[in-house]
């Protein structure tokens, strides 16, 4: 069995209590804090530079260059706001951070502020996981109580206040502009860019937005240094981020591990599939992007080797199905979720989505054609690029990839006259009748 995991944020999460601010500074915890306060915000800004962390909401923007596009300066408030909607189909990393390590989020929200020059930093999060919330209060009320929020930080003459904003459970609401809209209490759709947030973002002020995992990594690179950090990964995607495994594995969760590391070894770390069973196809960043198949087992999981490959990163979200999956059936339930999700702003994304639900439920049941194919990729054509932010793009890489990949797939589902697969050996058919 490989060694390669890089346990940091997720090293003492089995601990009882591990959430605690006790356990936090047992393991570590708040010793990065007072060394960013001794440095100058430019300093910080510029260690993030070096680190070249990339921001690990998805798009991989890096973090240091996102603080450095604060104007300094001006006469208006500098925001930070933490992105905890995480609600993608097969993202499950934040949450259970949130769950078992806010403090490094804390921590990292103080440095994050401290640099921006911000006195005022809202926690976004997923409106129905009322358990993280509670956590994530707790964890802020510890963190006011021993003097790392609040008036005058650890001595240091910075201030900082934090919010913790539950959202109503729109998944649109992790899109950064319409999230914006949302903390300010208007229905979340997302806004034309340009301006970015960093020009005008909550109340038309200069705003950072960034991923929890993003932020929660901060403390570890100000207190071991840019380099140590940039020293792993590859070449060009530095560091370690958390791959979530989900599906049918022998055990799904949470692998801390350098970018570049491959889906071999992770599912030799996770004990691989089910047993008896092989992997069919699977997703490297969550329901948004180009699904994988087996022949991709050693493409480096890396910004640039997976989107080499013909697909991308994103949150790192590794949904594994096996053989007894129906491929269609999958990218149907995951396109539903668009549909339903799509916010209706703009025409390609809401009506497109209705669309190619429509020809997959018709596929699905045996009713489509090999013409058909050809239109769902031409109406996905049609969404990518056009829709208002990137929720429409979403819909195009599973159904392309899966008709890429599978297309004979979908044309059995004609000649069998409806799904081919067995229901009693499909866990999916399961979870849709429970
Ligand atoms: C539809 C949609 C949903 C998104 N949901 C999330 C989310 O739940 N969490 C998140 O961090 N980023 C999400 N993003 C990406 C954010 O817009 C933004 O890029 C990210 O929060 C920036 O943080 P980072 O630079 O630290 O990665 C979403 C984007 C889209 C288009």
């Amino acid at each position: 069995m490989t060694t390669v995991l890089t346990p940091e944020l997720t090293a003492f999460w089995d601990e009882p209590g591990s959430f605690t601010l006790a356990a936090y500074k047992r393991h570590g915890g708040y010793v990065a804090l007072p060394k960013a306060l001794a440095m100058q915000p430019d300093e910080v800004v510029q260690t993030m530079k070096d680190s070249v962390l990339r921001g690990r909401g998805g798009a991989g923007f890096p973090t240091g260059l996102k603080w450095g596009f604060i104007p300094k300066g001006g006469d208006k408030p500098h925001y930070l706001v933490v992105n905890a909607d995480e609600s993608e189909p097969g993202a499950c990393k934040d949450m259970p951070t949130l769950l078992n390590n806010p403090q490094a989020l804390i921590e990292g929200i103080v440095i994050a502020s401290y640099a921006i020059d911000a006195h005022r930093a809202f926690i976004y999060v997923r409106g129905e996981v009322l358990h993280v919330i509670r956590r994530l209060h707790f964890a802020v009320a510890e963190a006011y109580e021993a003097g790392y929020l609040g008036t005058d930080i650890l001595g240091s003459g910075f201030d900082l206040e934090v919010v913790v904003h539950s959202g109503a459970g729109a998944y649109i609401c992790g899109e950064e502009t319409a999230l914006l809209d949302s903390l300010e209490g208007y229905r979340g759709q997302p806004r034309l860019k340009p301006p970015f947030p960093a020009v005008a973002g909550l109340y038309a002020c200069p705003t950072v937005v960034n991923n929890v995992e993003s932020i929660a990594t901060v403390p570890y690179i100000l207190s071991h240094g840019a380099g140590d950090f940039a020293s792993y990964g590859t070449e060009k995607s530095k560091g370690f981020g958390i791959f979530s495994l989900s599906g049918h594995v022998t055990r799904p969760g949470q692998y801390e591990a350098p970018l570049g590391v491959t889906l071999r070894t992770l599912l030799d770390l996770a004990g691989g599939m089910r047993s008896g069973h092989r992997l069919k196809f699977w997703t490297p960043g969550g329901s948004s992007t180009p699904l994988f198949t087996d022949e991709h087992l050693d493409v480096p999981l890396d910004y640039e080797s997976v989107a080499k490959a013909g697909s991308m990163l994103g949150t790192r979200s590794i949904q594994l199905f096996d053989e007894t999956t129906c491929v269609v059936r999958v990218v149907l339930r995951w396109i539903k979720f668009y549909e339903h999700e799509s916010c209706g702003k703009c025409t390609p994304c809401r009506e497109g989505s209705w669309w190619v639900v429509q020809l997959l439920e018709q596929l699905e049941r045996g009713e489509g054609s090999e013409a058909d194919l050809d239109k769902l990729l031409d109406i996905c054509g049609n969404i990518t690029g056009r829709a208002f932010c990137a929720l429409g793009d979403s819909i195009e890489a599973p159904v392309r990839s899966s008709i890429r990949y599978f297309k004979d797939e979908y044309l059995e589902h004609q000649r069998h006259g409806g799904c081919p697969f067995d229901p009693a050996a499909s866990t999916l058919f399961a979870m849709e009748s429970a």
